[in-house]
């Protein structure tokens, strides 16, 4: 009874942040996400009468607390639907810094779901395991499908209209690119899920930029649709820049920019005004990925190593959903 599987990171264009429902990890709005090929898990998930209680090591190190608790949770959820007893390792490895910002959660909690139903002995649809990975990890829900997911925030009260619809594959806009600047590898202060309970607490902006991102949702689908960059790219900036005036104006303030941050942003607008389309957006943590076009990949690439802070850059096109590995 064992089982491997990938699952790559995604970057939302429209951004989650912040829950309706804490427990079945249900968003406030709905999200649009791309899958980064390259930035990957891969997970393998075994079932064993001869283990005592499920253990978890991520990139070698065994896990405890909250990491801990949230994969058997998720293990719980399975054996449930399989009627099976039996405890299971877990062991999940990233090719990219876990928790600095990066979506390592939802590339893991992607492949975590599909290794460990089908060590379990269960076929479950997308749709299925989207809604499992969503309950590990939001975000994950969206790494179920490849190329552009949205995540459909659903109106039912248990959860199972609210998982990750593939917009459109990972071959539709071929041209696309994402690059992720790299700024610091160190693991955040404040985690996502905490820091959002937060903004939607006590944000005063939060119901604004919650019901812009969901009216931003058919427009963002609108621009994918066209493959029109500019259209696509002010909005995902426009978008992350008021999460992020969320985050700010949340008490206490959330606030995951760094120097280097502003800087590589400044960049990206002086880029634009010389005319390269290329647009920013960010999540809970330092990096700035900046969305543009293939054939811009490389002076973009210059300019933006140049700047002191920026210690790597890893460029993705869009990637696959999770598969099954040997
Ligand atoms: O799924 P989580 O709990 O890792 O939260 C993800 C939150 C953001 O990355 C900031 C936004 C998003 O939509 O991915």
């Amino acid at each position: 009874m064992r089982a491997k599987a990938m699952a790559n990171a995604n970057i939302a264009l429209i951004k989650y942040w912040g829950k309706r429902d804490d427990k079945l990890i249900l968003p406030q709005n709905s999200n649009i996400a791309v899958n980064l090929a390259g930035l990957t898990a891969k997970t393998s998930v075994t079932f064993d009468k001869k283990y005592k209680k499920d253990s978890f090591l991520l990139d070698g190190k065994t896990q405890s607390g909250e990491e801990l608790a949230r994969v058997v949770d998720t293990l719980n959820r399975i054996r449930k639907l399989a009627r099976i007893k039996d405890k299971a390792l877990v062991m999940s490895a990233n090719n990219f810094p876990t928790a600095a910002g990066l979506a390592s959660s939802a590339a893991g909690g992607s492949a975590l779901v599909l290794a460990a139903s089908k060590a379990a002995g269960l076929d479950l649809s997308n749709r299925e395991l989207s809604i499992l990975a969503r309950m590990n990890s939001g975000s994950s829900c969206r790494s179920i499908d490849g190329g552009f997911v949205k995540w459909v925030k659903g109106v039912r009260k248990d959860g199972k209209d609210s998982y990750g619809k593939q917009l459109f594959n990972e071959f539709y806009w071929p041209d696309f690119r994402i690059i992720v600047t790299i700024l610091s590898t160190a693991p955040k202060k404040i985690k996502s899920r905490a820091g959002m309970k937060t903004s939607v607490e006590n944000s005063p902006f939060y119901r604004t930029w919650s019901d812009e991102s969901e009216r931003s949702c058919a427009d963002m689908e609108r621009a994918i649709k066209n493959k029109d960059i500019a259209v696509l790219g002010s909005l995902a900036e426009k978008n992350a820049i008021m999460m992020h005036c969320v985050m700010f104006a949340t008490t206490p303030s959330i606030i995951y920019w760094s120097p280097e941050t502003v800087e590589v942003i400044n960049a990206v607008h002086e880029m634009r005004e010389k005319g390269i389309r290329c647009y920013f957006t960010m999540d809970a943590g330092p990096q700035v990925k900046i969305i543009c076009l293939k054939n811009d990949v490389k002076k973009i690439k210059n300019l933006v190593l140049k700047i002191k802070g920026v210690k790597n850059i890893i460029v993705c096109r869009p990637g696959t959903g999770a598969k099954l590995i040997a």
